[in-house]
């Protein structure tokens, strides 16, 4: 039986968290749509991020990632997958509060690398030392997702079904 859902939940935290999978697998479960904002700013531009990243620059990435939710909050409830940067912006956890109820998908550091490190999709990790990026992202945005209304942890050995459930559960 498909979720009559009260407001479009959205997940949000760092690369490497599972947002996409779990919010895939939450959908499923709920028997609502799936959407993702990377995905749907990838389709606009007809653009991987990185090229977008690389021709554009960053800040023109967050104007579309800004443009793409409030688009997609406007739309019939779902479950929203946004990008690591989304839930730093004020305008977008504003958008985000009014129209959508926030899930903070937490993982610690290391789990984070071992699921990015082998992955050369994230330009904000091209760098001498990525690790190193990694953890400084994550102790600058931590206060940010942690103005998500819910938190839902992650861990190596949990499946991304049961990652959903604790999230049907908060
Ligand atoms: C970003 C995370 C990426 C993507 C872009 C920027 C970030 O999404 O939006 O590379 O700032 O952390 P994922 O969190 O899905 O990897």
């Amino acid at each position: 039986m498909a979720w009559q859902l009260k407001k479009t939940v959205v997940m949000v935290g760092m690369m490497g968290a599972g947002k996409t999978a779990v919010g895939k697998a939450l959908a499923q479960e709920l028997g609502v749509q799936f959407l993702d904002s990377d995905e749907e700013i990838v389709k606009a531009a007809n653009m991987s991020i990185a090229e977008i990243f690389e021709r554009d620059g960053e800040p023109f990435f967050r104007d579309k990632e800004t443009q793409v939710i409030e688009r997609l909050l406007e739309g019939e409830r779902c479950i929203l997958s946004t990008g690591g940067g989304a839930f730093l912006s004020d305008r977008n956890r504003e958008l985000i509060s009014q129209k959508g109820v926030s899930v903070w998908l937490n993982a610690d550091l290391e789990l984070l690398w071992n699921r990015v490190k082998h992955k050369d999709t994230r330009p904000l990790l091209r760098t001498a030392d990525p690790h190193a990026t990694l953890r400084e992202l994550y102790r600058a945005r931590v206060p940010f997702y942690r103005q998500a209304d819910l938190m839902v942890d992650t861990q190596a050995e949990f499946s991304i079904e049961d990652t959903a459930n604790a999230v049907v559960q908060a």
